[in-house]
């Protein structure tokens, strides 16, 4: 069995007990949650009452007879028609956190999963030669808070980021490079932003010289088919777009201080040798069939205009392969061949249809299986401050880089302002500046549900007021001033100290980490970890004001617990951050 790692985990098992002692043929969960009246209340005799035809009250009645209060449990009552209100002894809650103060592991409170599966994350997908936009911020801020969250909880997860390196446009670009020769700089020699804009210039102007002239057109058809086939020049050259890209690419992933692996970049291209066979599989099963020439999936369920069925094409009918066919071919891959349990899609809600028949089709194929979860978290727009799609003020796509950019320098300032009294160096500054402009960035993405659209709005991202990444930036760096300033006493857990409200509620909220974690990451969640941290530099801000640590000087074993309240919670505060993505530096 796994180690109670929390105080609700273990009332939890004491009111489970008492239920099983009561109702013995019953395995009920009490439903315990946090609660205003008492530290928890349990509704879960309810169902229970009603399914064994008792009085919910009366049941409740004999399950509070079956409880032991004294060590952990101070106080059962029943309340309303048929809830417990549980009130725990203060000696419990400092106990339990003093444990979890002295592992060394850092675990906090968070368990292992039992059964910890391999997750494949597509994530941070960008296209090759074309510029980043925010649509693809969001797959990798919230990608990368994903996966660091199932980690966190002992899951293996394997990253996958694919980029949209294969296919027809390709034709056009290799052969205007081959007449052109030298258009594209070596990648060895450019910087992200020379590498993006070199790569600008050449789509564009083989975008004129493919629209203008009909045998060029041809030509680009031609290069299609050698791509494809392997022809070794053809290859040379779109390694140079691929090469060129991923210059661009990590310098974006860099600024927006997120690690990405090279051996894990494996876009649409490293599944052309596989997607003959899936076609071949897929037909051979009949889970594919020809209709005009080309090789679909029907679905009768999906249905477009006109209520006629709207295929998944595998092959086109010239024979050239697609999106559809590089997915299904990437689910073998990863089933089979990396022994995935759960595949997950951080890809714009816009392409769920796409993975619904992608799933769907690997289903009838048997490569999803019941021992394999696929899911498509299907993220929002990004929004303007107008509430519309987010564009330039000259309707045009706004580039990545510069929103980037512009958090740091409004964050710069930020920081700047306060840097002073604080006694940063401007190396500091510059560095604090970037850690609070991005994290401003993702905070305001990971906050709200994914599946929403959210409002870029950079005043709200760094205002130090509110829902912010700032604000629970600077609640950290309180605490840590804090700690560094009570230099004659050290935090120290004193179990026998009666514990004020405002430092009981922070406890609670600290016990919870583990519980929320595993919601949060079962369900793939990130908001929960944000809105977790947010409550928790909320509560430690009424803690603070309520409950005086260091002046006006209280008793000096009062000092000394509630110093470690503030280093738990800072720790806490840190290990969330982390999951998000997002720093906390020690001094701001
Ligand atoms: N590159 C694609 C895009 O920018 C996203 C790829 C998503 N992943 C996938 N396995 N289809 O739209």
């Amino acid at each position: 069995m796994a180690p109670v790692t929390s105080l609700s985990d273990s009332v939890n098992q004491q009111l489970g007990s008492a239920i099983s002692a009561t109702l013995p043929e019953a395995s009920a969960d009490p439903l315990l949650r946090r609660s205003d009246r008492a530290d928890f209340q349990a509704n879960g005799i309810l169902a229970l009452a009603k399914k064994a035809k008792a009085n919910p009250r009366d049941l409740a009645t004999q399950v509070v007879a079956q409880i032991v209060t004294g060590d952990v449990i101070k106080e059962v009552e029943v309340s309303g028609p048929g809830f417990l209100n549980v009130t725990i002894t203060d000696r419990a809650i400092t106990d339990n956190l003093a444990a979890r103060y002295a592992d060394e592991t850092g675990r906090l409170g968070v368990p292992y999963a039992a059964e910890p599966g391999i997750t494949v994350v597509d994530y941070a997908q960008p296209n090759v030669a074309k510029e980043m936009h925010v649509g693809h911020l969001r797959s990798a801020v919230i990608g990368d808070a994903l996966r660091a969250m199932l980690d966190f909880t002992g899951e293996k997860t394997i990253g996958r980021h694919h980029i949209g390196d294969w296919g027809t446009q390709f034709g056009m670009l290799i052969q205007y490079l081959f007449e052109n020769p030298g258009e594209l700089a070596p990648a060895a020699d450019v910087d992200g932003e020379q590498a993006m804009s070199n790569l600008n210039r050449v789509y564009k102007a083989s975008r004129v010289v493919f629209d203008s002239d009909e045998e060029f057109k041809e030509r680009a058809r031609k290069r299609v088919v050698a791509l494809q086939s392997g022809d070794k020049e053809t290859l040379d050259l779109w390694q140079q777009f691929v090469d060129e890209s991923k210059v661009y690419f990590y310098s974006v992933f860099e600024k927006l201080d997120m690690e990405i692996r090279d051996d894990e970049i494996v876009g649409e291209s490293a599944y052309n040798e596989g997607m003959p066979e899936t076609a071949r599989l897929l037909e051979e099963m009949g889970v594919a069939v020809r209709s005009e020439g080309a090789l679909v999936v029907f679905f009768d369920e999906i249905r477009g205009k006109d209520d006629q069925p709207v295929p998944l094409i595998v092959q086109k009918a010239d024979g050239g392969f697609g999106y559809a066919a590089s997915d299904l071919t990437a689910i073998r891959n990863r089933v089979t061949d990396l022994h995935a349990t759960s595949l997950l899609y951080v890809v714009d809600v816009r392409q769920s249809l796409h993975f619904k028949m992608v799933f769907e089709a690997a289903r009838r194929a048997g490569w999803l299986t019941d021992e394999v979860t696929a899911h498509n978290m299907g993220y929002g727009t990004v929004l303007g401050a107008d509430g519309k799609p987010f564009k330039t003020r000259e309707g045009e796509t706004v580039r990545l880089e510069d929103l980037l950019d512009e958090a740091v320098e409004r964050a710069t300032a930020v920081v700047r302002e306060k840097a002073e009294k604080v006694g940063l160096t401007e190396e500091e500054i510059v560095e604090n500046g970037r850690y609070v402009g991005i994290g401003a960035v993702k905070y305001a993405d990971l906050s709200t549900s994914p599946s929403r659209d959210y409002k870029f709005d950079l005043d709200q991202m760094v205002s130090l007021n509110g829902d912010t990444s700032v604000y629970l930036q600077y609640a950290y760096a309180r605490i840590r001033s804090i700690l560094r300033k009570a230099e004659d006493a050290s935090p120290a857990p004193h179990p026998e100290l009666a514990l004020a409200p405002a430092e009981r509620a922070l406890a609670l909220h600290l016990d919870a980490f583990g519980a929320m974690v595993f919601e949060a990451t079962a369900e793939y969640a990130p908001h929960k970890v944000a809105a977790y941290v947010y409550q928790l530099a909320s509560l430690f801000t009424t803690f603070y004001d309520q409950c005086p640590v260091i002046r006006p000087r209280p008793a000096q074993d009062i000092v000394e617990n509630r110093l470690f309240l503030c280093d738990l919670t800072a720790r806490t505060l840190h290990q969330g951050m982390a999951l998000l993505g997002i720093r906390t530096p020690e001094k701001l």
